[in-house]
């Protein structure tokens, strides 16, 4: 019989504590099962994270400037098993600051939620853990991976993957506050072919990491080159816990190679999934899904709304600038229109045009906005400005 840990339960794991047991009769059994596997890796398959029910292999990544709610429910919607705040400062939270507070919104229909947060002081990331799961949120992630020198000179972010002692007393801090799993996301090492993450990873474990993300770049890499898998299956033998694979899965064929070679628990999507919900779809199911045009401006439309109802229409006409061109790829809009949605100067007259170049997308919003829970769903931090934040 093949005894895993319940959390490694991948079903390239499988094959490999298959491959490692039994007799040579037995072995050719597990050989055939392990093809049947090989073959069947599913991405709807549920998973789970210290306890926490992950219903797919996709995780909607924690992107900053993007990852609003609007964002992460409308990831749900289509398909990913979890999704992310993007990170929010604990020193932001350790000052009440009310913009910071905006990131700890939680709606019903967002769970399973991980919200990001970062620093590199064990207490002030253990108040921030504890402010996370009062909000609601179902996991708490650190952020060991952002290598913008803003967050890493204060010893954050992608620092701390080269200080292991301090990072495994942020975790510990964190995992001793909250009864909620914690994770880390982590990207390789600061510098180009390091591999701090494998010295690192286990550590956290042992400090009480519940999962762990791996994004196999340097932080000096920013987003250049190839994502290292080679070194997501390196930590995924290494470490007890489930280990979720981040960088360049933009399709169920890329996601399937990276499950397949790395014996990961799940993959995260972030650039790919930019103002195209569909890939999502498309990656869990396996179908090229070319979403009409009607679809396009109608999933546009509730987002433009709900981005304006959570940050305010003015940050959201700012904020939702980059959307128009990532959303209009697709839908056969003409080439000049996205321009046009840019100088709009309020997120009714971009919903207006919308409407005007897509009219039957109207009963689709409809129903989409049918779907969303009422606003009393939302959770309120007793004493706190969350509330206020945006209106909502
Ligand atoms: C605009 C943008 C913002 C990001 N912000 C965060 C963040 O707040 N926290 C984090 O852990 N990673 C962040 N990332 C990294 C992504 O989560 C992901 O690891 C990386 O983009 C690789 O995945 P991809 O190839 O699917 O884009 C960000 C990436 C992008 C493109």
């Amino acid at each position: 019989m093949i005894l895993l840990p319940p959390e490694q339960n991948s079903p390239v794991a499988r094959r490999r504590a298959a491959a490692a047991d039994g007799t040579p009769a037995e072995i050719g059994r597990q050989q055939q099962a392990v093809t049947i596997a090989a073959m069947a890796v599913e991405l709807r398959e549920s998973w789970s994270i210290g306890g926490v029910d992950v219903p797919t292999r996709i995780v909607l990544a924690p992107m900053a400037g993007v990852s609003i709610q609007a964002f992460r429910r409308q990831g749900r919607r289509f398909g990913a098993g979890l999704v992310c705040s993007e990170m929010v400062s604990s020193a932001g939270l350790e000052h009440r600051n009310e913009r910071t507070f905006g990131y700890l919104r939680v709606s019903a229909d967002e769970h399973p939620l991980a919200i990001q947060i970062f620093g590199s002081e064990p207490r002030a990331m253990a108040d921030a853990a504890r402010l996370v799961e009062a909000a609601g949120a179902d996991i708490v992630d650190m952020n060991f991976g952002c290598p913008v020198k803003k967050v890493t000179k204060t010893g954050a972010g992608a620092h701390l993957l080269e200080d292991p002692e301090l990072a495994c007393r942020v975790v510990d801090a964190v995992a001793s506050a909250v009864s909620v799993p914690v994770t880390v996301k982590m990207r390789r090492g600061l510098e180009n072919g390091s591999r701090a993450c494998l010295e690192l990873g286990p550590r956290l474990v042992e400090a009480g990491a519940a999962a762990l993300t791996l994004h196999p770049r340097s932080a000096k890499q920013m987003y250049t080159g190839e994502a290292d898998h080679a070194l997501t299956a390196e930590l995924v033998a290494l470490v007890p816990v489930p280990v979720i694979a981040s960088g360049d899965v933009t399709s169920h064929a890329t996601a399937l190679t990276v499950l397949e070679r790395t014996g990961a628990a799940a993959v995260m999507v972030a650039r790919g999934a930019q103002g195209n919900p569909w890939a999502l779809r498309e990656i869990v199911e396996g179908d090229e899904f070319a979403p009409t045009r009607e679809e396009v401006a109608a999933e546009l439309i509730v987002f433009v709304r709900e981005a304006a109802r959570e940050l305010g229409e003015q940050r959201a006409v700012g904020f939702l600038k980059k959307f128009y061109g990532w959303y209009l790829g697709r839908g056969r809009f003409p080439k000049p229109f996205k321009q046009e949605l840019v100088q709009l100067a309020t997120t009714e007259a971009v919903v207006t045009r919308l409407f005007a170049a897509a009219p039957e997308a109207a009963p689709l919003v409809e129903r989409l906005d049918a779907e969303l829970p009422a606003a009393e769903d939302e959770v309120v931090l007793d004493g706190l400005p969350i509330s206020l934040y945006g209106g909502g």
